[in-house]
This record gives C-alpha cells, structure tokens and sequence, in this order.
C-alpha cells in the first residue's frame, strides 16, 4: 500500500482554505499503482456475486470503469445533476466543501441486481451514502463500497456501515 499512498499528491487549500485534496490523477497517471489499487479495490469483495460497477462521478468512473472490467461486469455511472440524457432518479446530499445532487438512471439497474459502488475517496460519506439511496430505490442490492482513499477523521465509512453496507479502503489520511 506504500506505493499506493505515495503516488497520491496532495494539494493545501483545495478547492476552499483547510481543504487538504488528495488527488489521484497521478496515482492514476502510474502504471504500477493504478493497476495495483484495481486489483486491491476487486479483492476485498472477491467471491459475492457482484452484477454491477456503480462509479461516482468523476473519478470514480476511471476507477470503477477498470474494477468492472477486472470483474467482467456492467457499469452504472452515478452522474452530477443535469447529466445523464434519460429518465432519473435523483438524491441531494452535503459534502466536506459544499452541497450537490447525484443522479442515476431509471433503468440503469434490473430488480435484485448486486451493485459495487466505487469512488476514489469517502470523506463525510454524504457523496456514496446518496449513492446507495439512489441505487436501492433504483431497485438494486448494495454489496459493497471500494475507494482508495479514507479520510478516517471525518467519518465517513461509519455512516456507510452504519447503512449495512461493507466499505473498504485502501489508504487512510489523517
Ligand atoms: C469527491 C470525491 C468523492 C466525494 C467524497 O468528489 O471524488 O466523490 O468528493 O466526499 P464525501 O465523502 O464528503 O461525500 P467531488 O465532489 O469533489 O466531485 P468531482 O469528482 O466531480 O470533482
Ligand atoms: N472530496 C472530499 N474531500 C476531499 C479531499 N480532501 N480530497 C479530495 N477529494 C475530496
């Protein structure tokens, strides 16, 4: 995981003032790591059934694009509003900097289908938990969440968990 966390770049006082981004671009911009955190993402859910790949707009749709190759399964992307060109359903929530909207569409997932979300970092855990209310009302199962990043402090993962759903990380920052 060293490899992991040392191809994460982190950038003061982005996007706001005492915000400390962590950005994957150059974790994902290395071979080794990116393909590294795929198969450590995959790993942690290896032998549920798993139909589905939800990732969250928008690093998450690189991460989750290669997690459903690695797992030969279909990919939902979980758009900003305003995006996606069908029908939606539509979930509001907070974020470490911020409010947004996430949105998926209607027939994206098939009724008792088993879904993955994948998204490159939890922080408040607002941004998956909308996540999991849009893919449960979309009539889907949420197995699980794979990131690579948790930022332990703020407690995100434990919200998720607290929903019944497993989160797995693959590095933490204080
Ligand atoms: C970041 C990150 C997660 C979310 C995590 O996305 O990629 O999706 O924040 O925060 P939370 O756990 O507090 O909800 P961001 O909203 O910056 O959007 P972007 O990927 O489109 O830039
Ligand atoms: N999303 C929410 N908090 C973040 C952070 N500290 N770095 C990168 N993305 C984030």
């Amino acid at each position: 995981m060293d490899h992991i966390k040392s191809a994460i770049r982190t950038i003061p006082d982005y996007p706001k003032p005492g915000i400390m981004f962590r950005d994957v671009t150059t974790l994902l911009g290395d071979a080794g790591a990116f393909r590294a955190a795929v198969d450590a993402m995959v790993f942690p859910h290896a032998g549920k059934k798993i139909d589905k790949v939800a990732g969250i707009e928008a690093r998450g749709f690189i991460l989750g694009g290669a997690v459903a190759h690695q797992l030969s399964v279909g990919f939902v992307p979980i758009r900003k509003k305003g995006k996606l060109p069908h029908s939606t359903l539509s979930q509001s929530y907070e974020l470490e900097y911020g409010t947004d909207e996430v949105e998926i569409h209607t027939d994206a997932i098939q009724p008792g289908e088993s879904v993955l979300i994948v998204d490159d970092l939890i922080a408040t855990g607002g941004t998956a938990e909308a996540a999991i209310k849009l893919i449960r009302s979309a009539g889907g199962e949420v197995v699980g969440c794979s990131f690579v990043i948790d930022l332990p402090d703020i407690g995100g993962a434990k919200k998720i968990e607290a929903h019944g759903v497993k989160v797995a990380s693959l590095v933490a920052f204080e």
